[in-house]
């Protein structure tokens, strides 16, 4: 796939970290991760500082950003700490996500609406610095809307439920959370937002997300990373890679 591919495929390498730190020391290396999916296709790479450093710390984001030859989509919330890091760095995108010190993932999406007195602190900076923004939102009108009006480039639909319910075998939720995503989808390219889409991807889950035809990135993490166990990387990202190419074609056929 390439930059003028409809839809491209960003691979979060955060739980290869959490192996290496599992153990201390540095292996696995999220950079050589990083590496294998830019042989298997990946279009960019994703990765989450978090404020407690649970996985990826700032060692691999300066590695990241300098040597890899994909583009860097930095996801951080919404502080000073982490804004000073990605002007240093200056990754090709910045991802604002909400982020709970207590939780085990980024559980639901960023509050825009009620974080629109202190965003455009975070947003405006990045942009001057030529960093893309993306703020990463549940398919919500009002949470799209405040999007736009703060200045985002790019929104990233959080699919987290629509997974939760597809593994939870609730068939009623399922259709109802993958309309919301499709909304959502339309009303943010009608307000001139790029529109991405992420969290708990997976085989089974990501042919309907990636029919979506204003969706033009996915970036997904966690499963690649547990699948590479059984097939390897290079393998889990090629079959992602497929799964997305043929999602896409049929919606177009
Ligand atoms: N997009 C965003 C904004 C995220 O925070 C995450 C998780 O770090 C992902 C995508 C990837 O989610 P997963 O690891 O569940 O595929």
């Amino acid at each position: 796939m390439s930059e003028t591919d409809p839809l491209r495929l960003g691979v979060n390498i955060d739980h290869v970290a959490t192996i290496r730190n599992a153990r201390g020391g540095g292996l696995p290396d999220p950079v050589r991760a990083a590496e294998a999916a830019a042989r298997a296709g990946a279009d960019g790479i994703t990765a989450h500082l978090r404020e407690d450093r649970r996985h990826i710390g700032d060692g691999d984001i300066e590695r990241l950003a300098s040597g890899i030859g994909l583009p860097l989509n930095l996801e951080m919330a919404a502080t000073e700490e982490m804004l000073a890091i990605a002007l240093r760095h200056k990754p090709n995108a910045c991802c604002i996500v909400p982020e709970k010190r207590q939780e085990v993932t980024t559980e639901g999406g960023l509050d825009v609406v009620a974080n629109g007195n202190h965003l455009p602190g975070i947003i405006d900076p990045l942009k001057k610095a030529g960093i893309r923004v993306s703020l990463f939102i549940d398919a919500d009108a009002a949470q799209i809307e405040a999007s736009a009006k703060l200045g985002a480039d790019i929104i990233e639909l959080h699919t987290g439920k629509y997974c939760h319910a597809h593994h939870d075998g609730d068939d009623a939720a399922f259709a109802a959370e993958l309309e919301k995503l499709k909304a959502g989808a339309v009303l943010a390219d009608s307000l001139g937002l790029e529109v991405h889409a992420g969290h708990g991807l997976c085989f089974e889950t990501v042919a309907p997300i990636a029919a979506i035809p204003q969706v033009v990135e996915l970036n997904i993490g966690h499963f690649l990373i547990g699948e590479a166990i059984f097939i390897g990387l290079e393998e889990a990202i090629a079959k992602m890679r497929g799964l997305m190419i043929d999602a896409r074609a049929g919606e177009n056929s």
